[in-house]
Protein backbone atom coordinates (compact mmCIF):
# COMPACT_ATOMS: atom_id res chain seq x y z
CA UNK A 1 0.00 0.00 0.00
CA UNK A 2 1.71 3.20 -1.22
CA UNK A 3 2.11 6.43 1.42
CA UNK A 4 -0.75 7.93 -0.38
CA UNK A 5 -3.75 4.95 0.12
CA UNK A 6 -3.16 5.49 3.64
CA UNK A 7 -3.69 9.24 4.12
CA UNK A 8 -5.98 10.91 3.69
CA UNK A 9 -6.53 12.73 0.55
CA UNK A 10 -7.61 15.91 1.45
CA UNK A 11 -8.00 17.99 4.49
CA UNK A 12 -11.69 18.19 4.14
CA UNK A 13 -12.17 14.31 4.78
CA UNK A 14 -9.46 14.68 7.55
CA UNK A 15 -11.85 16.64 9.70
CA UNK A 16 -14.89 14.74 9.17
CA UNK A 17 -13.96 11.78 10.53
CA UNK A 18 -16.35 10.72 13.07
CA UNK A 19 -16.43 9.65 16.77
CA UNK A 20 -17.19 6.44 18.32
CA UNK A 21 -17.79 5.95 21.92
CA UNK A 22 -14.94 4.79 23.26
CA UNK A 23 -12.70 7.77 21.85
CA UNK A 24 -14.67 9.49 24.48
CA UNK A 25 -12.10 8.59 26.85
CA UNK A 26 -8.81 10.78 27.79
CA UNK A 27 -6.53 7.69 26.68
CA UNK A 28 -8.48 6.89 22.86
CA UNK A 29 -8.51 11.42 23.24
CA UNK A 30 -4.60 11.06 23.57
CA UNK A 31 -3.93 8.66 21.17
CA UNK A 32 -6.64 9.88 19.08
CA UNK A 33 -5.17 13.59 19.24
CA UNK A 34 -1.49 11.79 18.79
CA UNK A 35 -2.58 9.77 15.40
CA UNK A 36 -4.91 12.75 14.04
CA UNK A 37 -1.38 14.82 14.71
CA UNK A 38 0.39 12.31 12.75
CA UNK A 39 -2.10 12.02 10.09
CA UNK A 40 -1.66 15.68 9.37
CA UNK A 41 2.12 15.19 9.40
CA UNK A 42 2.30 12.44 6.62
CA UNK A 43 -0.60 14.23 4.75
CA UNK A 44 1.42 18.12 4.86
CA UNK A 45 4.36 16.44 3.79
CA UNK A 46 3.00 14.36 0.93
CA UNK A 47 0.78 17.66 -0.48
CA UNK A 48 4.13 19.41 -0.10
CA UNK A 49 5.85 16.74 -2.20
CA UNK A 50 3.27 16.61 -4.62
CA UNK A 51 3.80 20.63 -5.39
CA UNK A 52 7.86 19.91 -4.89
CA UNK A 53 7.19 17.30 -8.06
CA UNK A 54 4.48 19.10 -9.92
CA UNK A 55 6.80 22.37 -10.13
CA UNK A 56 9.73 19.85 -11.10
CA UNK A 57 7.47 18.57 -14.21
CA UNK A 58 5.81 21.85 -14.82
CA UNK A 59 9.26 23.88 -14.68
CA UNK A 60 10.67 24.71 -18.28
CA UNK A 61 13.31 22.70 -19.72
CA UNK A 62 16.83 24.11 -19.04
CA UNK A 63 18.74 24.05 -22.45
CA UNK A 64 23.01 22.34 -21.89
CA UNK A 65 23.64 22.05 -25.22
CA UNK A 66 27.43 21.97 -25.77
CA UNK A 67 28.18 23.01 -22.29
CA UNK A 68 26.17 26.12 -22.63
CA UNK A 69 24.60 28.02 -19.14
CA UNK A 70 20.91 27.53 -18.70
CA UNK A 71 19.16 31.20 -19.61
CA UNK A 72 17.82 31.06 -15.39
CA UNK A 73 21.88 31.45 -14.63
CA UNK A 74 22.07 33.48 -17.58
CA UNK A 75 19.33 36.05 -16.12
CA UNK A 76 21.04 39.52 -14.52
CA UNK A 77 22.50 42.90 -14.58
CA UNK A 78 24.90 41.40 -17.73
CA UNK A 79 22.12 39.88 -19.32
CA UNK A 80 19.58 42.50 -19.48
CA UNK A 81 22.52 45.47 -20.75
CA UNK A 82 23.05 43.10 -23.50
CA UNK A 83 19.10 42.58 -23.84
CA UNK A 84 18.65 46.51 -23.51
CA UNK A 85 21.65 47.22 -26.07
CA UNK A 86 20.55 44.70 -29.06
CA UNK A 87 16.72 46.55 -28.82
CA UNK A 88 18.05 49.74 -29.24
CA UNK A 89 17.16 51.86 -32.59
CA UNK A 90 18.50 54.47 -34.96
CA UNK A 91 16.91 56.65 -37.19
CA UNK A 92 15.95 54.60 -40.49
CA UNK A 93 17.29 55.16 -43.66
CA UNK A 94 13.75 54.72 -45.38
CA UNK A 95 12.18 57.39 -42.71
CA UNK A 96 10.47 54.81 -41.05
CA UNK A 97 9.84 54.76 -37.07
CA UNK A 98 12.09 52.39 -35.92
CA UNK A 99 10.18 49.14 -34.19
CA UNK A 100 10.97 46.67 -31.58
CA UNK A 101 10.94 44.10 -32.60
CA UNK A 102 11.55 40.34 -30.80
CA UNK A 103 12.47 37.42 -33.09
CA UNK A 104 11.69 33.93 -32.49
CA UNK A 105 13.79 31.18 -33.71
CA UNK A 106 16.76 33.92 -34.60
CA UNK A 107 19.25 31.28 -34.57
CA UNK A 108 17.20 29.69 -37.37
CA UNK A 109 17.28 30.00 -41.47
CA UNK A 110 14.87 32.39 -41.81
CA UNK A 111 15.42 33.97 -38.19
CA UNK A 112 18.75 35.30 -39.27
CA UNK A 113 17.85 36.84 -42.25
CA UNK A 114 14.87 38.51 -40.93
CA UNK A 115 16.62 39.71 -37.75
CA UNK A 116 19.84 40.91 -39.76
CA UNK A 117 17.32 42.80 -42.15
CA UNK A 118 15.32 44.69 -39.21
CA UNK A 119 18.99 45.47 -37.70
CA UNK A 120 20.75 46.82 -40.59
CA UNK A 121 17.51 49.16 -41.43
CA UNK A 122 17.70 50.85 -38.00
CA UNK A 123 15.31 48.58 -35.97
CA UNK A 124 16.02 47.41 -32.32
CA UNK A 125 16.29 43.70 -32.63
CA UNK A 126 16.75 40.83 -29.79
CA UNK A 127 16.67 37.40 -31.08
CA UNK A 128 15.14 34.21 -28.79
CA UNK A 129 16.07 31.01 -29.76
CA UNK A 130 16.35 27.20 -27.76
CA UNK A 131 19.25 26.00 -30.11
CA UNK A 132 17.64 22.28 -30.56
CA UNK A 133 19.16 19.60 -31.89
CA UNK A 134 17.32 18.48 -34.81
CA UNK A 135 19.85 19.67 -37.14
CA UNK A 136 23.38 20.74 -36.44
CA UNK A 137 23.30 22.96 -33.62
CA UNK A 138 26.79 24.25 -34.65
CA UNK A 139 24.96 25.98 -37.92
CA UNK A 140 22.56 28.15 -35.66
CA UNK A 141 25.77 28.71 -32.98
CA UNK A 142 27.04 29.96 -36.29
CA UNK A 143 24.57 32.07 -37.26
CA UNK A 144 24.30 33.80 -33.47
CA UNK A 145 28.00 34.57 -34.05
CA UNK A 146 26.82 36.49 -37.15
CA UNK A 147 24.19 38.37 -35.89
CA UNK A 148 25.80 39.24 -33.01
CA UNK A 149 29.05 40.84 -35.38
CA UNK A 150 26.13 42.57 -36.87
CA UNK A 151 24.87 43.69 -32.90
CA UNK A 152 22.21 41.52 -32.53
CA UNK A 153 21.78 39.06 -29.41
CA UNK A 154 20.24 35.69 -29.54
CA UNK A 155 18.88 34.50 -26.07
CA UNK A 156 19.13 30.99 -25.77
CA UNK A 157 15.54 30.04 -24.44
CA UNK A 158 12.46 28.05 -25.12
CA UNK A 159 9.06 30.03 -26.04
CA UNK A 160 7.63 27.86 -23.63
CA UNK A 161 9.46 29.54 -20.89
CA UNK A 162 6.64 32.05 -19.32
CA UNK A 163 9.05 33.56 -16.73
CA UNK A 164 11.73 34.51 -19.53
CA UNK A 165 9.49 35.24 -22.31
CA UNK A 166 7.92 38.07 -19.73
CA UNK A 167 11.40 39.29 -18.39
CA UNK A 168 11.91 39.83 -22.08
CA UNK A 169 9.01 42.06 -22.26
CA UNK A 170 10.13 43.29 -18.62
CA UNK A 171 13.45 44.77 -20.32
CA UNK A 172 11.88 45.57 -23.92
CA UNK A 173 8.68 47.55 -24.91
CA UNK A 174 8.44 45.36 -27.95
CA UNK A 175 6.29 46.80 -30.36
CA UNK A 176 6.46 43.93 -32.72
CA UNK A 177 7.04 39.96 -32.41
CA UNK A 178 8.55 38.04 -35.50
CA UNK A 179 7.55 34.35 -34.28
CA UNK A 180 9.36 31.90 -36.61
CA UNK A 181 10.66 29.53 -33.14
CA UNK A 182 8.91 26.26 -34.65
CA UNK A 183 9.60 22.50 -35.29
CA UNK A 184 10.37 22.83 -39.07
CA UNK A 185 10.15 19.40 -41.36
CA UNK A 186 7.55 17.33 -42.67
CA UNK A 187 8.91 13.36 -42.48
CA UNK A 188 10.51 13.99 -38.70
CA UNK A 189 6.70 14.34 -37.43
CA UNK A 190 6.44 10.75 -37.82
CA UNK A 191 9.65 10.38 -35.37
CA UNK A 192 9.01 13.04 -32.84
CA UNK A 193 5.95 13.66 -33.08
CA UNK A 194 5.87 15.77 -29.85
CA UNK A 195 8.34 18.08 -30.19
CA UNK A 196 5.93 19.61 -33.25
CA UNK A 197 3.50 19.79 -31.00
CA UNK A 198 5.95 21.25 -27.92
CA UNK A 199 6.86 23.92 -30.39
CA UNK A 200 4.33 25.19 -32.73
CA UNK A 201 1.06 24.77 -30.59
CA UNK A 202 1.80 24.59 -26.41
CA UNK A 203 5.01 27.19 -27.32
CA UNK A 204 2.55 29.31 -29.45
CA UNK A 205 0.21 29.48 -26.86
CA UNK A 206 2.44 30.57 -24.30
CA UNK A 207 3.91 33.26 -26.46
CA UNK A 208 0.95 34.74 -27.34
CA UNK A 209 -0.06 34.45 -23.38
CA UNK A 210 3.05 37.02 -23.05
CA UNK A 211 1.48 38.93 -25.66
CA UNK A 212 -1.70 39.65 -24.44
CA UNK A 213 -0.39 40.61 -21.25
CA UNK A 214 2.09 42.73 -22.12
CA UNK A 215 1.45 47.06 -21.90
CA UNK A 216 1.95 47.93 -24.62
CA UNK A 217 0.51 44.72 -26.33
CA UNK A 218 2.60 43.78 -29.49
CA UNK A 219 1.74 42.81 -33.06
CA UNK A 220 2.96 39.53 -34.23
CA UNK A 221 4.20 38.50 -37.50
CA UNK A 222 4.45 34.69 -37.72
CA UNK A 223 4.97 32.03 -40.19
CA UNK A 224 2.67 29.38 -40.83
CA UNK A 225 3.36 27.29 -44.07
CA UNK A 226 2.12 26.31 -47.81
CA UNK A 227 1.71 22.69 -46.25
CA UNK A 228 -1.50 23.65 -44.71
CA UNK A 229 -3.04 23.60 -48.42
CA UNK A 230 -2.46 19.88 -47.80
CA UNK A 231 -3.95 17.57 -50.53
CA UNK A 232 -5.31 20.25 -52.39
CA UNK A 233 -5.35 19.64 -55.98
CA UNK A 234 -7.45 23.46 -56.88
CA UNK A 235 -3.77 25.52 -58.27
CA UNK A 236 -2.32 27.88 -57.64
CA UNK A 237 -2.82 27.94 -53.88
CA UNK A 238 -5.72 30.75 -52.82
CA UNK A 239 -5.36 31.95 -49.08
CA UNK A 240 -9.58 31.41 -49.62
CA UNK A 241 -8.80 28.11 -50.20
CA UNK A 242 -9.65 25.57 -47.80
CA UNK A 243 -7.11 24.03 -45.48
CA UNK A 244 -8.78 21.34 -43.36
CA UNK A 245 -6.92 18.50 -45.01
CA UNK A 246 -2.79 18.57 -44.24
CA UNK A 247 -1.22 15.83 -44.81
CA UNK A 248 1.57 15.63 -42.24
CA UNK A 249 1.71 16.65 -38.38
CA UNK A 250 3.51 19.54 -38.96
CA UNK A 251 1.00 20.72 -41.49
CA UNK A 252 -1.83 20.19 -39.11
CA UNK A 253 0.39 21.76 -36.34
CA UNK A 254 0.49 25.20 -38.35
CA UNK A 255 -3.28 24.69 -39.21
CA UNK A 256 -4.31 24.47 -35.56
CA UNK A 257 -1.56 27.73 -35.29
CA UNK A 258 -3.75 29.58 -37.89
CA UNK A 259 -6.53 28.72 -35.36
CA UNK A 260 -5.22 29.81 -32.23
CA UNK A 261 -3.73 32.93 -33.87
CA UNK A 262 -7.96 33.88 -34.54
CA UNK A 263 -9.00 33.17 -30.81
CA UNK A 264 -6.25 35.59 -29.61
CA UNK A 265 -6.64 38.23 -32.12
CA UNK A 266 -10.52 38.12 -31.53
CA UNK A 267 -10.53 38.03 -27.69
CA UNK A 268 -7.79 39.80 -26.93
CA UNK A 269 -7.36 42.58 -29.94
CA UNK A 270 -3.80 41.56 -30.79
CA UNK A 271 -3.33 42.15 -33.83
CA UNK A 272 -1.81 39.03 -35.35
CA UNK A 273 -0.01 38.38 -39.67
CA UNK A 274 0.38 34.59 -40.62
CA UNK A 275 2.62 34.31 -43.30
CA UNK A 276 2.37 31.01 -45.36
CA UNK A 277 5.68 30.19 -46.64
CA UNK A 278 6.36 28.25 -49.42
CA UNK A 279 10.02 26.22 -49.58
CA UNK A 280 12.28 29.24 -48.69
CA UNK A 281 15.98 28.53 -49.79
CA UNK A 282 19.16 30.48 -49.56
CA UNK A 283 22.25 30.92 -47.86
CA UNK A 284 22.57 29.56 -44.34
CA UNK A 285 19.74 27.28 -45.45
CA UNK A 286 18.75 24.18 -43.81
CA UNK A 287 20.69 21.09 -43.75
CA UNK A 288 17.35 19.15 -43.13
CA UNK A 289 16.10 20.55 -46.80
CA UNK A 290 16.24 18.80 -50.27
CA UNK A 291 18.25 21.48 -51.71
CA UNK A 292 20.89 21.36 -49.14
CA UNK A 293 21.12 17.81 -48.73
CA UNK A 294 21.56 17.37 -52.21
CA UNK A 295 24.35 19.53 -52.39
CA UNK A 296 26.35 17.71 -49.92
CA UNK A 297 25.18 14.07 -51.11
CA UNK A 298 26.09 15.23 -54.70
CA UNK A 299 29.27 16.81 -53.46
CA UNK A 300 30.24 13.40 -51.81
CA UNK A 301 29.38 11.00 -54.86
CA UNK A 302 26.55 9.70 -52.80
CA UNK A 303 23.04 8.88 -54.25
CA UNK A 304 20.22 10.99 -54.15
CA UNK A 305 16.98 9.98 -54.60
CA UNK A 306 14.26 12.12 -56.56
CA UNK A 307 10.60 11.10 -55.82
CA UNK A 308 7.81 11.77 -58.47
CA UNK A 309 3.95 11.86 -58.06
CA UNK A 310 1.91 8.85 -59.31
CA UNK A 311 1.27 9.83 -62.80
CA UNK A 312 5.08 9.44 -63.19
CA UNK A 313 6.10 13.27 -62.81
CA UNK A 314 9.05 14.99 -60.78
CA UNK A 315 7.69 16.49 -57.45
CA UNK A 316 7.97 20.24 -57.96
CA UNK A 317 7.87 23.09 -55.41
CA UNK A 318 7.32 26.93 -55.82
CA UNK A 319 10.89 27.52 -54.15
CA UNK A 320 11.07 30.99 -53.03
CA UNK A 321 14.38 32.77 -52.46
CA UNK A 322 15.46 34.24 -48.93
CA UNK A 323 15.68 37.51 -49.74
CA UNK A 324 12.05 38.06 -51.33
CA UNK A 325 10.82 36.40 -48.06
CA UNK A 326 12.67 38.50 -45.94
CA UNK A 327 11.06 41.42 -47.93
CA UNK A 328 7.84 39.92 -47.23
CA UNK A 329 8.24 39.40 -43.57
CA UNK A 330 9.56 43.66 -43.64
CA UNK A 331 6.25 44.49 -45.31
CA UNK A 332 3.83 42.38 -42.46
CA UNK A 333 5.39 44.14 -40.28
CA UNK A 334 5.83 47.63 -41.86
CA UNK A 335 1.92 47.27 -42.60
CA UNK A 336 0.69 45.67 -39.25
CA UNK A 337 -1.69 47.72 -37.29
CA UNK A 338 -1.36 48.39 -33.54
CA UNK A 339 -2.90 45.77 -31.32
CA UNK A 340 -5.80 47.21 -29.24
CA UNK A 341 -5.69 44.94 -26.12
CA UNK A 342 -3.85 46.18 -23.12
CA UNK A 343 -2.80 44.47 -20.24
CA UNK A 344 -4.71 41.26 -21.16
CA UNK A 345 -8.05 43.24 -22.13
CA UNK A 346 -9.62 44.10 -25.87
CA UNK A 347 -10.23 47.43 -26.61
CA UNK A 348 -11.57 47.19 -30.14
CA UNK A 349 -11.20 44.69 -33.44
CA UNK A 350 -7.90 44.02 -34.21
CA UNK A 351 -6.40 43.60 -37.43
CA UNK A 352 -6.25 39.55 -38.68
CA UNK A 353 -4.85 38.63 -41.52
CA UNK A 354 -2.94 35.76 -43.87
CA UNK A 355 -0.58 36.14 -46.60
CA UNK A 356 0.96 33.23 -49.07
CA UNK A 357 4.76 33.95 -49.81
CA UNK A 358 5.81 32.55 -52.55
CA UNK A 359 7.46 32.78 -55.46
CA UNK A 360 4.33 31.51 -58.24
CA UNK A 361 6.91 29.12 -60.14
CA UNK A 362 6.45 25.87 -59.48
CA UNK A 363 9.85 23.55 -60.61
CA UNK A 364 10.25 20.33 -60.72
CA UNK A 365 13.22 18.54 -58.17
CA UNK A 366 14.40 16.72 -61.07
CA UNK A 367 15.50 20.84 -62.84
CA UNK A 368 16.29 22.08 -59.34
CA UNK A 369 18.48 18.71 -59.78
CA UNK A 370 20.14 20.31 -62.78
CA UNK A 371 20.73 23.65 -61.46
CA UNK A 372 22.43 22.07 -58.60
CA UNK A 373 24.37 20.25 -61.18
CA UNK A 374 25.67 23.03 -63.67
CA UNK A 375 26.67 25.51 -60.00
CA UNK A 376 28.51 22.37 -58.63
CA UNK A 377 30.08 21.14 -61.59
CA UNK A 378 29.39 17.70 -60.57
CA UNK A 379 27.02 15.09 -61.84
CA UNK A 380 24.94 13.99 -59.48
CA UNK A 381 23.99 10.22 -58.96
CA UNK A 382 20.48 9.43 -59.09
CA UNK A 383 17.45 7.35 -58.16
CA UNK A 384 13.85 7.83 -59.16
CA UNK A 385 11.56 6.58 -56.69
CA UNK A 386 7.70 6.82 -55.61
CA UNK A 387 6.77 9.47 -53.90
CA UNK A 388 6.10 7.88 -50.43
CA UNK A 389 3.35 8.99 -48.18
CA UNK A 390 5.43 10.22 -44.97
CA UNK A 391 3.70 14.04 -45.19
CA UNK A 392 5.39 15.42 -48.41
CA UNK A 393 2.68 16.70 -51.06
CA UNK A 394 3.44 16.05 -54.68
CA UNK A 395 3.27 19.93 -55.35
CA UNK A 396 2.99 23.42 -54.22
CA UNK A 397 2.31 26.70 -56.23
CA UNK A 398 1.48 30.04 -54.93
CA UNK A 399 -1.07 32.49 -55.73
CA UNK A 400 0.82 35.62 -54.37
CA UNK A 401 -2.03 38.23 -55.56
CA UNK A 402 -3.51 39.44 -52.16
CA UNK A 403 0.44 40.06 -50.43
CA UNK A 404 0.98 41.74 -53.85
CA UNK A 405 -1.76 44.32 -53.20
CA UNK A 406 -1.73 44.79 -49.62
CA UNK A 407 2.47 44.36 -48.79
CA UNK A 408 4.01 45.44 -51.73
CA UNK A 409 5.15 41.82 -52.38
CA UNK A 410 7.46 40.94 -55.56
CA UNK A 411 9.54 38.23 -55.74
CA UNK A 412 12.29 38.79 -58.02
CA UNK A 413 15.13 35.99 -58.10
CA UNK A 414 14.43 32.66 -59.85
CA UNK A 415 15.80 30.07 -59.23
CA UNK A 416 19.22 29.81 -61.35
CA UNK A 417 20.06 32.83 -58.98
CA UNK A 418 19.03 31.73 -55.99
CA UNK A 419 20.93 28.29 -55.58
CA UNK A 420 24.52 30.11 -57.42
CA UNK A 421 24.24 32.55 -54.22
CA UNK A 422 23.15 29.20 -51.80
CA UNK A 423 26.08 27.23 -53.69
CA UNK A 424 28.41 30.25 -53.15
CA UNK A 425 27.72 30.32 -49.30
CA UNK A 426 27.76 26.56 -49.15
CA UNK A 427 31.29 25.80 -50.77
CA UNK A 428 32.68 28.59 -48.21
CA UNK A 429 31.10 28.09 -45.13
CA UNK A 430 32.12 24.34 -44.72
CA UNK A 431 35.56 25.12 -46.34
CA UNK A 432 36.44 27.54 -43.42
CA UNK A 433 34.45 24.90 -41.04
CA UNK A 434 37.35 22.45 -42.29
CA UNK A 435 40.27 24.70 -42.16
CA UNK A 436 39.21 25.46 -38.61
N1 LIG B 1 12.12 27.23 -44.56
C1 LIG B 1 10.98 26.93 -45.15
O1 LIG B 1 10.95 26.51 -46.32
C2 LIG B 1 9.68 27.12 -44.42
C3 LIG B 1 8.48 26.87 -45.13
C4 LIG B 1 7.28 27.05 -44.47
C5 LIG B 1 7.25 27.49 -43.16
N2 LIG B 1 8.43 27.71 -42.50
C6 LIG B 1 8.35 28.18 -41.12
O2 LIG B 1 9.21 29.30 -40.98
C7 LIG B 1 9.77 29.34 -39.68
C8 LIG B 1 11.28 29.40 -39.78
O3 LIG B 1 11.73 28.25 -40.47
P1 LIG B 1 13.26 27.94 -40.73
O4 LIG B 1 13.35 27.33 -42.07
O5 LIG B 1 14.08 29.13 -40.39
O6 LIG B 1 13.49 26.78 -39.66
P2 LIG B 1 14.69 26.60 -38.60
O7 LIG B 1 14.49 25.25 -38.02
O8 LIG B 1 15.98 26.89 -39.25
O9 LIG B 1 14.38 27.71 -37.52
C9 LIG B 1 13.53 27.53 -36.43
C10 LIG B 1 14.31 27.85 -35.17
O10 LIG B 1 13.41 27.77 -34.07
C11 LIG B 1 14.11 27.22 -32.97
N3 LIG B 1 13.12 26.62 -32.08
C12 LIG B 1 12.39 25.49 -32.30
N4 LIG B 1 11.59 25.26 -31.25
C13 LIG B 1 11.81 26.27 -30.36
C14 LIG B 1 11.28 26.60 -29.09
N5 LIG B 1 10.37 25.81 -28.50
N6 LIG B 1 11.73 27.71 -28.46
C15 LIG B 1 12.67 28.50 -29.04
N7 LIG B 1 13.21 28.23 -30.24
C16 LIG B 1 12.77 27.14 -30.89
C17 LIG B 1 15.07 26.21 -33.57
O11 LIG B 1 16.19 25.98 -32.74
C18 LIG B 1 15.45 26.87 -34.89
O12 LIG B 1 16.67 27.56 -34.77
C19 LIG B 1 9.25 28.10 -38.97
O13 LIG B 1 8.11 28.47 -38.24
C20 LIG B 1 8.86 27.17 -40.10
O14 LIG B 1 7.88 26.26 -39.72
C21 LIG B 1 9.63 27.54 -43.11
Amino acid sequence: MSLIDTTPSTPGKFKSEKCTPYSAHPFYRNLRFQSSLLKLTVWSSSFLGLILLFFLISSPPSSHHHGRRSTEIDVGTKWETKVRTSAETRARADGGKPLRVLVTGAAGFVGTHVALALKLRGDGVVGLDSFNHYYDPELKIARQKFLANAGVCVIEGDINDEKLLKRLFDVVHFTHVVHLAAQAGVRYAMENPGSYVKSNVAGFVNLLEVCKSADPQPAIVWASSSSVYGTNTKVPFSEKDRTDHPASLYAATKKAGEAIAHTYNHIYGLSITGLRFFTVYGPWGRPDMAYFFFTKDILKGKEITIYETSRGESVARDFTYIDDVVKGCLAALDTANKSTGSGGKKRGPAQLRIFNLGNTKPVPVSRLVSILEEHLKVNARKKVLPLPSNGDVEFTHANISLAQTELGYRPTIDLETGMKQFVWWYLNYYDRSRKN
